[in-house]
């Protein structure tokens, strides 16, 4: 069968990439288009180094055809950080010294930015099921809770200060 081409949105920006037909997503990404945060571990959805938001759900990319991108919005560790700056997810993590090796952390981030899009303040519960796809070998995983839970408070802080700029006309 021939490549073929794929069009979606990736870290905000349109992209069009010519794909083998049975080539799985984290592959397309590292290995096309440069993107080498994205980790390939185990290569069989089970340890979660190559997570990737999709479509705003945290997925395992290198289950994922490239097909089936198509039209879809992809975001990884690399689309993160803003103006220059690290994301307050990726602070969080280097704050609660929850990285050591680094292989799982892209993984570990982008999970807990799609848990932490759609609940703000999560249970230490919650936080343990989103990142059950995670394994870690290095740290054990209570600094990576803390992270989570540093992470969550100082996304809530910086959007409350924005709506108290909004407020005040600023
Ligand atoms: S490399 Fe994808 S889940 Fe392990
Ligand atoms: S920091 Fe090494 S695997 Fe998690």
């Amino acid at each position: 069968m021939d490549n073929q081409s794929v069009h979606f949105t990736l870290n905000g920006k349109e992209i069009s990439v010519s794909v083998e037909p049975f080539e799985m997503l984290a592959d397309t990404l590292r290995d096309r288009l440069n993107l080498t945060g994205t980790k390939k571990g185990c290569g069989q959805g089970e340890c979660g180094a190559c997570t990737v938001i999709m479509d705003g759900a945290a997925v395992n990319s290198c289950m994922v055809p490239s097909a089936k991108a198509e039209g879809s919005c992809v975001v990884t560790i690399e689309g993160l950080g803003e103006n220059g700056k690290i994301h307050p997810i990726q602070q969080a993590f280097v704050d609660a010294g929850a990285v050591q090796c680094g292989f799982c952390t892209p993984g570990m981030i982008l999970s807990t930015k799609a848990l932490l899009d759609e609940k703000p303040n999560p249970t230490k519960e919650e936080i343990r099921t989103a990142l059950a796809g995670n394994i870690c070998r290095c740290t054990g995983y209570v600094k990576i809770e803390e992270a989570v839970e540093l992470a969550a408070a100082a996304i809530r802080l910086n959007n409350e200060s924005k709506a108290a700029e909004g407020r005040h006309g600023g």
